[in-house]
């Protein structure tokens, strides 16, 4: 077993969070400039820093270079032409119960770490198991955390300064069938990366804060 560290060396090329998260744009056509295996490796240990409810990580990447590959996933997502442009997609996806198989390494870990005590580890495990079991389906939990992490996988592709694009537009069981994904594996985004080939989309706004956000109520936009 091998945890991560939070944080490691900052690269200098990073872009600020701002220009970031204000100049992101999805992406429509990609060039076929590949996306070195080093910056891909960063970009998933960003995302691994994602939070989830009590540290559970069940988010998991599966990272399509392959031309056939691409070309099975693309059949499997509508024929968007994206995913056979772009050198890479991510396919973000959740096993049902890959968050139960690493329960007792997660909860061995923050104690080890001091993030908990060790005493009454056993009744947290199992108060934190019954929590996310009520969830139902699973789906929703599932979902919830993973979109955390594709979301930083996404931004952190950003930061390095490659091109995204988050793709919901698949059918789950086309993916799981073309990657021998067991049948109760939640497919939950697809992210290509790459270099854009054309300007910029248009961007399409955004609802401002006062029709987003309210104050106490939600009859009271904010700000009050
Ligand atoms: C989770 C998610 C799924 C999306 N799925 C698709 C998709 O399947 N195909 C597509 O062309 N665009 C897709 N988009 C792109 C959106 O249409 C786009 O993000 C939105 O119109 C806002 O534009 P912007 O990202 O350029 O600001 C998706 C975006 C998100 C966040």
């Amino acid at each position: 077993m091998n945890h991560a560290s939070s944080s490691h060396a900052v690269d200098a090329h990073t872009r600020p969070f701002h220009t970031i998260i204000g100049e992101r744009r999805a992406t429509r056509h990609f060039t076929d400039e590949p996306v070195p295996e080093e910056a891909i490796t960063e970009i998933l240990h960003d995302a691994s820093l994602a939070p989830s409810g009590y540290n559970l990580q069940p988010w998991r990447f599966l990272v399509v270079r392959d031309a056939a590959n691409r070309r099975r996933l693309r059949a499997a997502a509508f024929d968007q032409e994206k995913i056979t442009e772009a050198p890479v997609v991510v396919i973000a996806l959740a096993p049902r119960n890959g968050w139960r198989e690493r329960l007792d390494e997660v909860f061995a870990e923050r104690v080890r770490r001091g993030s908990l005590p060790a005493e009454g580890i056993e009744k947290s495990k199992q108060g934190c198991a019954a929590f996310v079991d009520t969830f139902e389906p699973p789906a929703i939990w599932l979902n919830r955390h993973t979109m955390i992490a594709f979301t930083f996988l996404m931004l952190a592709a950003e930061a390095h300064g490659w091109d995204t694009a988050p793709m919901e537009g698949f059918d789950a069981g086309a993916v799981r069938k073309a990657f021998n994904l067991p049948a109760d594996t939640e497919v939950v985004a697809l992210l290509a990366i790459g270099r854009a080939r054309e300007p910029d989309a248009v961007f399409p706004g955004r609802f401002p804060v006062e029709r987003i956000a309210f104050s106490e109520n939600l009859s009271t936009p904010w700000p009050a």
